[in-house]
């Protein structure tokens, strides 16, 4: 059926016959908030590159967590800034590390939220690169079990859930094994998966104060032309025991998403990372574009790329704007 029989602009003419025949719907329940905890007492550092968001104190971080409830989020995903930095990343499995003492006082003071943990050394490591390094690069073999360390004290302070980001060969199986092990089969594994070296990052690294001091992570993290080899790491995590998988970043990445979701049935999980954030917020304030408008276009058309679950620093903002509708 053509025109003039067909007229496609029929189901388009009022905001009512818009929203019946909407094919992809946001929903709160498919956010998960980044969040940063720093050491010390009543501290808030805003990250200058990124408006909205803070390096926090437990204290102040826990405030934030009760408001991010409030909105209906469901979980929050944790970075942790620690006090000191070495070569071998130790503040990262310490049971006293500021990820580790962070999770015990949100599940002692905060019911009901899912909290998962960024598992990776970047952090911790006096260098910034994601594993240990041994003749100049990172050496995956041996990084494995201080990741499989880092995720069992996650678990033991009480987190739900843990995310390797370090793009280590093998690291989910070495992950799962651990926590396992140590009766934690019930803790899942969000891996990421398909985590290109991307330049997007860059605003995170200044709120995590991870960039890395030599060289750059493109040994370990995917080379953004590839997505064909995106689907090979998806199904090596799988193997593994990955429970979800995410592609990162999501904005420059859709048809990863995309092929993410036919290639398989898993939560596929999406990192609408910290420069996709930055730009919409740059542009924004300089009034070029309308913020709020573009917010809700981006973060739809990563759910209508196949994602399931959008990690995203506008989490917030879009819950609010989702609870007018
Ligand atoms: C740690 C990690 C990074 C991000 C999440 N986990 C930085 C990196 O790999 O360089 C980036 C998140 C963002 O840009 O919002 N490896």
């Amino acid at each position: 059926m053509y025109f003039p029989a067909y007229r496609p602009r029929r189901l388009r003419r009022n905001s009512n016959l818009r929203k019946l025949l909407a094919e992809t719907k946001l929903s709160v329940d498919d956010f998960i908030y980044p969040m940063f905890v720093r050491p010390g007492k009543n501290k808030k550092v805003p990250v200058s590159s990124m408006p909205g968001i803070y390096k926090q104190s437990i204290d102040n971080l826990i405030k934030e967590i009760r408001e991010v409830k409030k909105l209906g989020i469901k979980a929050i995903l944790l970075f942790g800034i620690p006090e000191r930095k070495d070569e071998m990343g130790t503040e990262g499995y310490d049971e006293n590390g500021i990820i580790q003492k962070a999770i015990k006082e949100i599940k002692k003071k905060v019911e009901d939220i899912i909290v998962i943990t960024d598992v990776c050394m970047c952090e911790y490591t006096s260098h910034g690169h994601c594993g240990i390094i041994r003749d100049g690069d990172v050496d995956n073999d041996e990084t494995l079990q201080y990741l499989a360390r880092m995720s069992l004290s996650h678990a033991q302070a009480g987190a739900d859930m843990v995310a390797p980001s370090d793009m280590m060969d093998g690291r989910v199986g070495v992950i799962r094994d651990e926590l396992d092990a140590n009766g934690f089969s019930s803790i899942a594994i969000m891996s990421y998966a398909a985590k290109y070296a991307s330049a997007f990052y860059g605003p995170f690294r200044e709120a995590a104060e991870s960039p890395p001091q030599f060289g750059d992570r493109r040994s370990y993290q995917m080379d953004p032309p590839n997505v064909r080899e995106a689907l090979r790491e998806i199904e090596l995590d799988i193997e593994e025991g990955a429970d979800i998988v995410m592609v990162k970043p999501a904005l420059a990445y859709l048809d990863v998403i995309r092929a993410a979701r036919e290639g398989f049935d898993h939560p596929i999980a999406a990192y609408n990372v910290s420069g996709e954030y930055s730009m919409v917020k740059a542009a924004g304030k300089l009034g070029w574009i309308d913020e709020e408008l573009v917010m809700m276009e981006v973060l739809t058309s990563i759910k209508r790329a196949g994602a399931d679950l959008i990690l995203t620093y506008f989490a917030k903002d879009a819950a609010k704007v989702l609870s007018r509708k």
